[in-house]
């Protein structure tokens, strides 16, 4: 089998750990016998300072072209006086539209080797495996009408929180199907006593849920949410919610179990085309010093590898060769416990760790 992958490295420290998961889905797809082809292009800040845009049109016809799409991150804070609209943050907001990106998938689980690094108690977070799905092309991100002007000389500011009946129905039915194949229990997040739009999420979210009578559906609001996932997260199986709720809580479900620095993502969509980052930013104030932990792009460049190429074994191999790397003690600095002395090691040397456990 042979996939076109198109890699969008972008900016701090996304070029870092890009090439991690690169070597990593290079030596892992030759063994499943996939060919994998590479193109490089720029995106965020990088294409800013190239081409005065954050995502160029060819860029987006490569990645329309392309079996999946392996990202790194954008941003940073050279460019954080543009306006919203120039930004780098725009670059990745357009390709997930582009390409109907509907549905991203941030699992989060504790790898037993470091649940001493959570800011939450060990039995706390003893065993957490949860799964938020948000929304991801539609909600405050993308709503009209939208922009800052000055209204008898006083400035106002808008954005519109819009949803359809059918962009809620099909990230509904990506969570139910995502929990029939873990233990069957769904929370969808939403602030229903207050907004609209979270009143239909519910009315659809409990329509598409006849569909689907094995899974056990909860409707929790988004403020528990965020206080129970620190109180008592193995509650939770997998969570739906719209997109700007999904942003904040995968974040903090990310955190509790150790570092944003382990964290990957799927964004998929119906078009057949995956896009894969881990869920930390672009980090510039360590970019480029050999210090960012790679783990959540390797582990990004696995679920890459289970949804777009259907090579589970694959991506199997890649988790258990982190797991065993994080198992024998190594930790880049950010796995470290405050106060916490061992010795670390860099992105590079983490990155000839995962691929020596893999034999490579
Ligand atoms: C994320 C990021 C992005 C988002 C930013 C960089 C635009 O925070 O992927 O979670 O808000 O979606
Ligand atoms: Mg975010």
């Amino acid at each position: 089998m042979e996939a076109q992958i198109v890699v969008l490295a972008g900016d701090g420290i996304g070029p870092e750990v890009t090439r991690e998961a690169r070597r990593v889905l290079e030596v892992v797809a030759v063994r499943h016998d996939c060919k994998l082809v590479f193109e490089e292009h720029l995106i965020g800040g990088a294409s800013i300072d190239v081409h005065g845009t954050p995502l160029r049109d060819e860029v987006v016809a490569r990645a329309r072209a392309s079996r999946a799409v392996l990202l790194g991150a954008v941003g940073g804070t050279r460019w954080d006086e543009l306006p919203v609209d120039r930004r780098p943050e725009k670059g990745l907001l357009r390709i997930r539209k582009e390409l109907g990106l509907y549905a991203n998938l941030r699992p989060a689980a504790v790898f037993p080797a470091l649940a001493q690094a959570s800011s939450l108690r060990a039995e706390i977070i003893d065993g957490i495996d949860m799964l938020v799905v948000r929304e991801l092309t539609g909600g405050l991100y993308f709503g009209e009408p939208r922009g800052i002007e000055v209204r008898n000389g006083c400035r106002e500011a808008r954005n519109t929180l819009v949803y359809d009946e059918h962009e809620i129905a099909r990230i509904a039915r990506v969570a139910f199907i995502a929990a029939r194949g873990r233990r069957r229990h769904l929370t969808h997040v939403h602030k229903a006593n207050v907004l609209e739009t979270s009143q239909l999420w519910m009315q659809v979210v409990e329509e598409v849920a006849r569909d689907y009578p094995d899974v056990t559906l909860a409707h929790q609001l988004v403020d528990s949410c965020a206080m129970l996932l620190v109180r008592d997260p193995r509650r939770f199986d997998v969570i739906v919610t719209e997109n700007l709720f999904g942003d904040i809580l995968s974040d903090e479900a990310a955190m509790i179990t150790g570092s944003l620095g382990m964290l990957p993502s799927a964004s998929l969509g119906d078009g057949g085309i995956g896009l894969y980052e881990p869920v930390h930013g672009s980090a510039p104030d360590i970019a480029g010093q050999d210090v960012a932990n790679p783990l959540a792009a390797i582990l990004s460049a696995a679920m890459l590898l289970e949804h777009s190429l259907d090579a589970i074994a694959a991506a199997a191999e890649i988790r258990e060769a982190v797991t065993a790397v994080l198992a024998a003690g190594h930790r880049t600095q950010d796995l470290l416990l405050p106060g916490e002395q061992r010795p670390t090691v860099g992105c590079r040397a983490m990155g000839d760790l995962v691929l020596a456990q893999l034999g490579a």
